[in-house]
């Protein structure tokens, strides 16, 4: 493919570039050290002759390439530009991981973030919910279903909101996204807020749809958020996240009994024989959890000699230790949103994990961590925000009893 700019004047090249980088004239001109009024007349065409010092200027401020700078040189000298290479074609960007082989139970939940539409601005959809529920699972299915609605592309960002390694920073998963999108690496702004507004520049128009997996909070997902209402954004996180403009909250909760059944039948390997009353029980031994659910069934799948029963048995002894396969394990799951708690929210959760399973008022909090009720209250609000407590009815709470078997062991 030949160079597209092979050939342009000066002053249109100049205009061109500058409009890549979202720079007024004034902007360019200070970038480069020279006078607005330069700037301006190149790019009218009333500069004939620049002075080579300014179009290297010029060139350091756009932060062009090889190619784009002696494209520059040849068009200041009025020469036609070299025969150099253009940029790789863009692909569309497919990046959405494999789907679930089937989604168990999430009918309802799968209908409101289809359903969710914004004539105005850009339609999001935040799934929260704990450790392992089946936030990523329900947002990559739904959105392999309509992924035909958004012909420009899906995008799949992890941002690692509570994996091992930190957070990815807003900046670098915009640079990682805008090069997806078909910017070259050397046309990314240095500053974060550029790059945001180059990123809404280049969704500007066109309709892709968006994943942002596992944020770990507001900061770091809102540079991420487009713009236009072409495209749709799918956010899961552990945390219930506050977004402005047209977002649509969906908490997750644990599975039904039956669809519980239904995934660890599927996934175990297991002929209808097995004893229902069994199979009920150790679904509920995995706490309704998608996760507990899978390794449990993977778990025995891998071990011919166990039955059921037996499954069900050592689930009955040390849960979060059955709980555990490879690299799997609800009991890291839990530990990656105790370790993204700030010191005094650690100490309530331990706190609450001393106490009994069943659920308890404020009033018992309060005695609990030695607080006045509206400071309890406040302190179990941030948990419940970290879901990793839920509030049954109004001021009566409850821990989930993994979460609780996992505090009470810290
Ligand atoms: N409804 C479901 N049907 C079938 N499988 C599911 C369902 N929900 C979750 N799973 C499976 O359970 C496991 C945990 O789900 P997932 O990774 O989506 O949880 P998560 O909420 O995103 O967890 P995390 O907070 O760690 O990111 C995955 O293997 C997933 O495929
Ligand atoms: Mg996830």
């Amino acid at each position: 493919m030949g160079d597209p700019c092979a050939g342009m004047s000066l002053g249109a090249l100049l205009r061109g570039w500058r409009e890549r980088a979202l720079l007024t004239q004034e902007q360019l001109a200070e970038r480069a050290c020279l006078n607005v009024r330069t700037v301006r007349r190149m790019e009218s065409g009333a500069l004939l002759r620049p002075r080579v010092t300014s179009m290297l200027l010029l060139a350091e401020a756009l932060e062009l390439n090889g190619a784009d700078r002696a494209t520059l040189n040849a068009a200041a000298h009025g020469r036609p530009g070299p025969a150099v290479a253009g940029p790789p074609p863009v692909t569309v960007p497919r990046q959405l991981p494999a789907d679930v082989a089937a989604l168990a139970g999430r009918d309802r939940e799968l209908a409101v973030v289809e359903g969710h539409r914004s004539a105005h601005t850009v339609p999001v959809v935040c799934v929260n919910g704990m450790a392992g529920i089946g936030k990523t699972a329900l947002a990559v299915h739904a959105a392999h279903r309509l992924a035909p609605l958004y012909p420009d592309g899906q995008l799949f960002v992890d941002l690692r909101g509570h994996a091992p390694k930190a957070p990815v920073e807003p900046g670098t998963a915009l640079a990682r996204v805008l090069r997806t999108l078909g910017v070259p690496g050397e046309h990314i702004p240095w500053h974060p807020d550029d790059r945001a507004a180059l990123y809404r520049s280049v969704l500007a128009g066109r309709k892709v749809l968006i994943v942002l997996d596992d944020a770990a909070d507001e900061h770091q997902l809102l540079p991420l958020l487009p713009a236009g209402p072409g495209c749709l954004v799918i956010v899961t996180s552990r945390r219930r996240l506050t977004c402005h403009g047209d977002a649509r909250g969906l908490s997750l909760d644990v599975l039904p009994v039956t669809a519980g059944i239904a995934l660890f039948t599927r996934l175990a390997g297991l002929d209808r024989r097995a004893p229902a009353d069994v199979l009920a029980e150790v679904v509920r031994r995995c706490g309704l959890l998608p996760l507990a659910i899978r390794i449990a069934a993977a778990r025995l799948r891998a071990r011919p000699a166990w039955g059921v029963r037996h499954l069900l048995d050592r689930l009955a002894c040390d849960r979060l230790a059955e709980l555990a396969d490879g690299p799997h394990s609800v009991a890291a799951a839990l530990d990656r949103s105790y370790d993204r708690l700030p010191d005094e929210q650690r100490r309530v959760y331990r706190l609450l994990g001393s106490g009994g399973r069943a659920g308890f008022g404020a009033d018992t909090a309060a005695a609990l961590l030695d607080t006045s009720m509206p400071r309890a209250r406040r302190l179990l609000d941030q948990l419940m925000d970290a879901h990793l407590l839920q509030e049954t009815s109004p001021c009566w709470y409850r821990m989930h009893d993994l979460v609780h078997d996992h505090a009470a062991a810290l």
